[in-house]
């Protein structure tokens, strides 16, 4: 049975004292809740990782990258590898932002290398993908969202999608306070399943756990996470203030 996950991008923001102050106030607020079903990511900056995943021992919230290289080690500049996230206790890694996509070139070429090198250092993949608004306005977003999820992710066997969580995320969406409705989420998760369906088959179409996420608030997130094939969202502006993100942990249980 998939798992809903709320999972917070916390992207360039919070210096180390906002980073450990927000996992902190998480970690204080969760406590109480009784979470069956749900689980609670943060992706702080790499060099908050560290200091993060502390704070969050004994607590069920798990930490999570913002990006990785794909190459074991080497004359990368600037990079950081699979191992070095795994020896600061980082199991899992945001793949494919459209923030990536976008300012830093990265393709789905690209992309497919970064989920080999995670999978094959035994990582979790959060895998973010979605149409642009030109796209939705040409109706091309399910052919859009069809070739993201094929180039870098359908070479995978069946058995790697155990660590594979999906998570659209519509970029007319991302920080501009324009929500998909649940409606239009639903149909494009739907949409998403039915393509895993036909490569994989039902078992892995039913345990994958695909994300919405896009401008998702304390006020939205319920009615978004209603739906069936949304299993929780990633969250960015509203995943830096404790109160908000809470709300939104509680909306998805
Ligand atoms: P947003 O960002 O919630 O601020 O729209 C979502 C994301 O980029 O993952």
């Amino acid at each position: 049975m998939r798992k809903n996950i709320v999972a917070g991008n916390w992207k360039m923001n919070n210096d180390l004292d906002a980073s450990k102050e927000l996992v902190k106030g998480i970690k204080k607020s969760i406590k109480k809740l009784d979470l069956k079903n749900t689980r609670v990511v943060v992706a702080p900056t790499f060099v908050n990782l560290l200091s993060v995943a502390k704070k969050a021992k004994k607590s069920r919230i798990e930490v999570a990258a913002q990006n990785m290289h794909q190459a074991d080690n080497g004359a990368f500049t600037g990079e950081i590898s699979a191992d070095m996230l795994k020896s600061v206790g980082v199991k899992s890694v945001i793949l494919g932002h459209s923030e990536r996509r976008e300012y830093f070139g990265e393709t789905d070429e690209l992309l497919a290398k970064k989920v080999d090198q995670a999978l094959k250092n035994k990582m979790e993949v959060i895998f973010c993908f979605g149409e642009k608004l030109e796209e939705r306005k040409a109706d091309n977003h399910f052919k859009v969202v069809e070739s993201q999820l094929k180039n870098a992710l359908f070479h995978l066997e069946a058995k790697a999608w155990k660590r594979i969580v999906l998570a659209y995320e519509p970029v007319w969406a991302i920080g501009t306070g324009e929500t998909a409705t649940p409606d239009q989420a639903q149909e494009m998760h739907a949409f998403i399943r039915k393509l895993i369906v036909d490569k994989y088959g039902d078992e892995v179409a039913e345990n994958v756990s695909v994300l919405y996420g896009g401008s998702v608030k304390p006020d939205n997130a319920k009615e978004i996470f209603s739906k069936p094939d949304v299993d929780g969202g990633l969250i960015g502006g509203a995943s830096l203030k404790v109160e908000d993100f809470v709300k939104i942990i509680k909306a998805a249980e």
